[in-house]
């Protein structure tokens, strides 16, 4: 493909959402945010009544999921909506986020979004953020970037980022659902979260979201 792509991949609380909607806005390019898919379709899952076991009946409502994103940039947001009625709140529960990466083990799931998170592909480019983004979904990318930082720090950042908006939370139960989170995405057989072959691995215990952006940025400019 001729549209250009940056990979941003790495565990939950790690920053990839809000440095992805930065790079994007300073590049004016798309973003797509795939943990959200997966979110959307567990939501969507409980509301239809299917078990988060039951691959067939999973993998067939992620190719008739009506989800759709609306960017606002200036507000460092992107609002989902599911079945036309806006979720964004209740995406970014740890209870979402953990029915989320139970579907997100299964094969025939994992390969009814693939097509999807495809045609997020559009010029002038695309910011896309996730678990195997430069591994599997667009290991043709540009350039490939995967962040770290400490469990500890994580688990403050999404404590904080909660809170922010609204939504209860508390730090020690945070810390053990993120890393029971981590581990199940890591260890799965099909897509775990691992470093791509070519990726750029950037810690960010001690960076600010602006040193992250900027690091990455100057990378994207020796590309094009
Ligand atoms: O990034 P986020 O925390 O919103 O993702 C929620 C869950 O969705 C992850 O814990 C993971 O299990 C799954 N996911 C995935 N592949 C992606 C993005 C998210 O398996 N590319």
């Amino acid at each position: 493909s001729e549209v250009p792509v940056i990979t941003l991949d790495g565990p939950s609380g790690v920053g990839k959402g809000t440095v992805s909607l930065r790079l994007a806005q300073q590049l004016g390019w798309h973003t797509l945010d795939s943990g959200a898919l997966y979110r959307a379709l567990a939501l969507a899952a409980v509301r239809h009544s299917i078990s988060l076991q039951d691959e067939v009946a999973l993998a067939q409502l992620a190719i008739y999921l009506d989800v759709h994103f609306k960017a606002t940039p200036a507000l460092e947001t992107t609002q989902v909506f599911l079945e036309t009625q806006e979720v964004s709140a209740q995406l970014r529960t740890e209870t979402c986020g953990a029915m989320a990466s139970q579907l997100a083990i299964l094969p025939a799931v994992r390969q009814s979004l693939l097509e999807r998170q495809r045609t997020f592909r559009q010029l002038p480019g695309l910011v896309a953020e996730g678990r195997d983004m430069g591994t599997v979904v667009f290991n043709d990318a540009l350039l490939k970037i995967f962040l770290t930082a400490s469990g500890e720090e994580r688990a403050q950042r999404r404590y904080k980022q909660l809170k922010e908006k609204g939504i209860d939370a508390k730090l020690d139960s945070l810390i053990t659902e993120i890393a029971e989170r981590d581990n199940r995405d890591m260890t799965r057989t099909l897509a775990p979260l691992q470093v791509a072959t070519d990726a750029q691995v950037i810690d960010t215990t001690d960076l600010s979201i602006e040193q992250v952006v900027a690091c990455i940025l100057q990378q994207v400019s020796k590309k094009i």
